[in-house]
């Protein structure tokens, strides 16, 4: 802990499908909360796999499908198209939150489903209104998101101090981090950072760090590619537990995020 004050820290974490996202934010999650930091993780990707990397075994309610409470808290049970927008939530991460190893706590968003033109609109209200909740309280959050951030709003990026950006050597992992720096500055979110994962040779990284510095984003870290993490993954394990050069290299960047205040 950084002297007796909590750490507020809100991380969202994003890239292109694939680069390592869900490994990074579940692995910080669990080394921040080492620290002795109260963490919440959220899981906002509809494969909604960030269990497996925090270490937990149950299977934690997405909230989306908590539909008889949604309706309930949103109003929609009325029938009459009008719902609240600002429904209550704060009870909803001691209900629904999974607790794993060091005390992080999940909380698992899951999906919308937009099938046809039916309205979705009480269940994406609420979900919003849980995520601002979250973004907004006194501790430290870890947003695992899907490839894009298209669906993060003005309201809940006023939130996050810190996107972190993961790239593997690739063009098209560069052009996402690209484009989600475009993205962020439109939602006005203050800071943005790239993590290269996966890296594999000196010179590949270089030429990484070169286009990451020429689209103006800051390196916080370079990940190497580790196969332990790879087996990790197919035994459905923490990371964290395995160890490896990877981690280690997580357990660095954890602690420059942590030296920085956003
Ligand atoms: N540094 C690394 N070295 C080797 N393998 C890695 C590394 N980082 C992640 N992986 C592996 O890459 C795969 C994808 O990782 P992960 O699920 O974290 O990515 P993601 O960006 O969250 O993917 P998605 O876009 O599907 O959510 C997994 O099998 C994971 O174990
Ligand atoms: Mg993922």
């Amino acid at each position: 802990m950084r002297g007796d004050k909590t750490v507020k820290l809100k991380i969202a974490v994003a890239g292109k499908g694939g680069v390592g996202k869900t490994t990074i934010a579940g692995t910080l999650a669990r080394l921040i909360a080492k620290e002795g930091e109260r963490v919440i993780a959220v899981d906002a990707d509809p494969a909604m796999n960030l269990k497996f990397v925090l270490g937990i075994n149950e299977n934690p309610s997405p909230i989306s499908e908590l539909k008889d409470l949604i309706f309930e808290r949103t109003g929609a049970y009325s029938g009459s198209g009008i719902y609240k927008l600002n429904p209550r939530v704060d009870d909803i991460i001691e209900r629904y939150g999974a607790k794993g190893p060091e005390g992080v706590v999940l909380l698992v968003m899951g999906t919308i489903d937009k099938g046809g033109t039916g309205c979705i609109c009480p269940e994406s209200a609420f979900l919003r209104s849980l995520l601002r909740h979250v973004l907004f309280k006194d501790n430290v959050v870890i947003l695992d998101m899907e490839a894009g951030i298209e669906h993060l709003g003005r309201g809940t990026a006023r939130g996050v101090d810190l996107m972190l950006t993961v790239v593997e050597p690739g063009m098209r992992a560069i052009e996402t981090v690209g484009r989600i720096k475009k993205l962020a500055a439109d939602i006005g979110i203050k800071n943005i950072a790239g993590v290269i994962n996966k890296a594999t040779d000196s010179g590949m990284t270089k030429r990484v760090e070169r286009m990451l510095e020429e689209l103006g984003i800051p390196l916080l870290g370079v990940i190497p590619y580790d196969k332990v993490l790879i087996r990790a993954d197919m035994d459905a394990e923490s990371p964290l537990d395995t160890g490896g050069k990877a981690v280690e290299r997580i357990n660095e960047l954890k602690s420059r995020i942590l030296r920085v205040s956003y």
